[in-house]
């Protein structure tokens, strides 16, 4: 079967005063029909410019090149407009700050309808009608007079919800969630999770969940890739992953996952140290300056992204376990 999406060196850098910025590197990743990816990383990774550059939705100042392989078509070569038409009904985006996403000073039931008659071509009674039942859908109390209601009257975790509502309202046959849960606490953020990978089931889509957070994909997705300043430096079925982790970026990951008594909201330092500057292209492994295990040759000589069997791939000179 072919894939529903399939990224191959897709690349994406941005034109800065400080130089040419590399936020993604020749990353090649696919996910079928139904499926979840996780794309874990700490923050500046370029997880959010991974998901914006494969909806085309790059400001001008980014070049991005390779291919973005949608139903067997290659998107990264259709005009703007043409991608424009995938919004929604193809793919759909729940964006990093549902307080931004959202339009502050519109009502949610306006939000709301608004793409199911642009998009959709719905009369506004039958439009209302859909959103009254989308919001049911994603258990949210009274629907009825929530459409009446403006963002900052919600919660984060109805915020969250009615940002999925409206996500999942032209039946898109994939979802990008940029980290839709970090702003909840820990039990909304389970139930919005929850939610997600019930109606993903429920629709077949599949799904590219980003996230900061390895806990977090652990029981969602069927495969992770983990970023790591710009590139894909471990890639494997979830299972395979947690059970024979190779990359000692990913053991960092693990190890920051955050206990039940850190206050929501807090940024953990992932691992010491911090992300090399991506306008400068250093030799070597990019993770070497933090790396418990770096030798001179990960401080010199970049390692190629090696295939270790069962769908493993890893980026790294000293696996974790040894190699393949
Ligand atoms: N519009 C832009 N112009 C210049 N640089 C940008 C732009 N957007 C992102 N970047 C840079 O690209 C890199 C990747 O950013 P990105 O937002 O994808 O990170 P992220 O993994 O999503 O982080 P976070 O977890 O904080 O959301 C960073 O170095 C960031 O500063
Ligand atoms: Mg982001």
């Amino acid at each position: 079967m072919s894939p529903l999406l399939k990224l191959e060196d897709l690349s994406v850098s941005f034109a800065t005063p400080r130089g040419n910025l590399r936020a993604v590197k020749n990353v090649s990743i696919e996910l079928q029909k139904g499926e979840s990816l996780g794309v874990v990383g700490e923050s500046g990774s370029g997880k959010t410019v991974l998901s914006r550059a494969t909806m085309g939705l790059l400001p001008s100042t980014a070049t991005r090149t390779g291919k973005i392989i949608y139903k067997d078509q290659d998107i990264s070569q259709l005009p703007r407009n043409e991608v424009r038409d995938l919004w929604g009904t193809g793919m759909a985006m729940i964006f990093q700050d549902p307080m931004t996403a959202l339009n502050p000073v519109r009502r949610i039931g306006t939000q709301l309808t608004e793409s199911l008659t642009v998009r959709l071509g719905m009369s506004k009674k039958d439009a209302r009608a859909k959103a009254i039942e989308l919001m049911k859908r994603v258990r949210i109390p009274d629907p009825e007079g929530m459409l009446k209601k403006f963002p900052y009257q919600l919660s984060g975790g109805m915020r969250q919800r009615i940002m999925i509502a409206i996500a999942v309202s032209c039946s898109p046959e994939m979802l990008f969630a940029d980290e839709p849960t970090t702003a909840l606490d820990v039990t909304v953020q389970a139930q919005v999770l929850e939610l997600l990978t019930e109606l993903r089931k429920e629709f077949n889509m599949g799904m590219i969940l980003v996230t900061h957070d390895l806990g977090v994909v652990a029981g969602h997705t069927d495969k992770i890739a983990v970023m790591y300043a710009g590139d894909v430096v471990e890639y494997a079925p979830t299972r395979q992953l947690f059970n024979n982790m190779k990359m000692p970026y990913t053991e960092a990951l693990l190890k920051s996952i955050p206990r039940l008594e850190t206050p929501t909201g807090t940024r953990l330092p992932v691992v010491e140290g911090r992300l090399p500057d991506p306008t400068k292209n250093e030799p070597g492994c990019s993770f070497a300056n933090r790396c418990p295990y770096a030798t001179d040759k990960c401080r010199t000589e970049t390692p190629p992204l090696t295939d270790g069997g069962n769908q493993h791939f890893y980026r790294c000179w000293f696996p974790i376990g040894g190699g393949k």
